[in-house]
């Protein structure tokens, strides 16, 4: 009810300052935080039960600095980071620019970040984490680590979420990471991939826990790399494949302001790519791994469109730039009827 109030005063501020205050809000204030029921659609994804099928994506919560304020959305789980080993600034501002006519964003954030330890305080005092909230992790690696070592900063990461953490996502395809993507590539991401299924294992058996690994992908890809994204996901047991990340095409929003920026564009104009992508990867993987859809969600139909395309569970971030909160019950309700 607030935020169409709110939104005009956001969106007069540089569209990283907008964050930062609201972040702060929720942070700080969380039980400011008018509650907003969860819409109970309960679903068992990667061997989790879910009380929704509705997620914050990864990105907007990078520090898991306000995990209880945004729960109180009424997410059924929250994706927090993405987290490097170190901290590290990230590029220079600005780096987030909102394209409203699109509603769209693009952003080239390059993993601002406290880093992992930080990440870890944050989730050990959250009440919602401690309280049974599904959170999941989303990993990276330095923009200083050598892309030959990125696995190192990959296998630092889960070794320090898996405690924490009821999933771990594996970001493979920020485009603001300099040769990131190139991790998605068969051989890359075999190697990738193995390691990160062996440590895994161990992890799991020491700790008597269970932490399923999602692999999260760009939109950007040809039918042939995503092919091999599938193959490698069953042959390393990766329980969840995250479709999609932002674009790095500009189709839709070549003529509007910001529209060059360089960055991710996501939002409205990512979600034909995106649920493309999804869809690819159900008819490939049949089953064979879930899938969570992500990319350009600004409505229920669209959430809906996701499950139909073969999602089991879906994020929203985009969205809620533009939508508020009342986004998070919309697209759960029209779930929870399908
Ligand atoms: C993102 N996204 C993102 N994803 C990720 O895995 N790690 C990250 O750190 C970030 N950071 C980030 C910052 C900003 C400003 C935006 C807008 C997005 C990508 C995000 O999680 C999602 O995959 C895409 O934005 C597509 O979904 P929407 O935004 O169209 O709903």
């Amino acid at each position: 009810m607030l935020y169409p109030l709110l939104r005009p005063l956001l969106f007069s501020l540089d569209a990283e300052r907008a964050h930062d205050l609201t972040l702060g809000m929720l942070a700080s204030h969380p039980r400011l935080v008018p509650e907003q029921t969860l819409v109970p659609d309960p679903v068992r994804v990667m061997g989790i039960d879910f009380p929704n099928r509705v997620g914050l994506a990864a990105g907007l919560d990078k520090n898991g600095a306000a995990i209880d304020g945004l729960a109180r959305l009424g997410f059924g789980f929250i994706e927090v980071g993405t987290i490097t080993p170190r901290p590290q600034p990230g590029n220079p501002r600005p780096r987030m620019f909102r394209l409203p006519a699109a509603s769209a964003i693009i952003n080239r954030m390059g993993f601002n970040n406290l880093g992992l330890d930080a990440l870890i305080e944050n989730v050990k005092r959250s009440r919602w984490v401690s309280e049974g909230g599904i959170l999941g992790i989303n990993i990276g690696k330095n923009a200083d680590t050598p892309i030959e070592r990125a696995t190192d900063d990959y296998l630092t990461c889960l070794r320090g979420a898996h405690p924490y953490a009821r999933y771990i996502a594996v970001n493979i395809s920020s485009p603001n990471t300099r040769n990131l993507r190139q991790l998605q590539g068969a051989d890359e991401l075999n190697r990738l991939l193995g390691a990160l299924d062996a440590e895994r294992q161990r992890l799991d058996a020491a700790s008597a826990r269970t932490v399923p690994l999602a692999l999260k992908i760009a939109p950007d890809l040809d039918e042939a790399q995503i092919e091999a994204i599938a193959d490698a996901a069953v042959r390393h047991r990766i329980d969840a494949l995250i479709a999609t990340n932002t674009t790095l095409s500009r189709t839709g929003v070549e003529n509007l302001p910001h529209g060059g920026e360089a960055g991710g564009l996501s939002g409205a104009p990512v979600f034909e790519r995106s649920t493309a992508v999804l869809r690819s990867l159900a008819l490939k993987l049949e089953g064979k791994v879930a899938l969570i859809g992500v990319g350009g969600i600004t409505g229920g139909r669209h959430a809906k469109a996701k499950i139909d395309a073969g999602a089991g569970l879906i994020q929203l971030y985009s969205g809620l730039i533009y939508r508020g909160p009342a986004l998070v019950s919309e697209a759960a309700r029209a779930l929870a009827r399908c």
